[in-house]
């Protein structure tokens, strides 16, 4: 695992050629926040607007889950926010294995600096990851999860993917919408009672 400040491994990651990722990136994507936040919200990887601006969750996506967390109460600007990976895979598909390993210790060095008192784990991919399971993110939300990830004791809690929740706009009783909202709900009861004055 790195042993850098963010400041070092910010700079790393920008110059970072350990995957094919970092020939067609425009800008690596290494996350934003406060660096002693309690909680860390973890997405799959930038999309075409996060490697224009070099910030997570700025696009399409990233609006309505920003418009989500604020509208509960939750607002961005309290969580640290990353991604499985730190560049953008082409045409937006899903990180291959190889790319999730060979970036993962910017990863490990960003948990492991902050030791969230809770991890938000937004879609499968960072959710099968940091929950070693094969589940989907249908079976796996709505409840904390405790585990072991690369040695570090975590607390996480899975959320649908923005982007799924754009494809299914609905949030009536039921739907993933509406069942995002009660998650976000839920999470802010965890922070306020685990953290004084969060
Ligand atoms: N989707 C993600 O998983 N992360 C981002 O930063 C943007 C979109």
């Amino acid at each position: 695992m790195f042993q850098e400040s963010f400041e070092e491994l910010r700079r790393k990651a920008s110059a970072c050629t350990l995957c094919p990722l970092s020939g067609t990136r425009a800008r690596a994507v290494f996350g934003e926040g406060p660096e002693n936040a309690p909680v860390m919200l973890v997405g799959e990887a930038p999309g075409a607007t996060e490697d224009r601006t070099g910030s997570p969750f700025t696009g399409r996506s990233g609006k309505l889950l920003t418009a989500l967390l604020d509208g509960e109460g939750l607002p961005r600007e309290k969580i640290f926010i990353t991604n499985m990976v730190k560049c953008r895979p082409p045409e937006n598909r899903l990180p291959a294995k190889g790319e999730l390993a060979a970036c993962r210790p910017f990863l490990a060095a960003q948990v492991a600096r902050l030791r969230p008192r809770l991890l938000l784990s937004v879609g499968n991919v960072p959710t099968r990851d940091f929950l070693s399971s094969r589940e989907g993110i249908t079976t796996l939300r709505g409840r904390f999860h405790t585990c072991l990830w690369q040695g570090i004791p975590l607390t996480v809690r899975p959320l649908f993917h923005p982007s799924y929740l754009l494809r299914n706009r609905s949030f009536a009783e039921g739907t993933p919408g509406h069942q995002t909202v009660r998650d976000i709900r839920e999470i802010l009861r965890f922070l306020m009672e685990a953290i004084p004055g969060f």
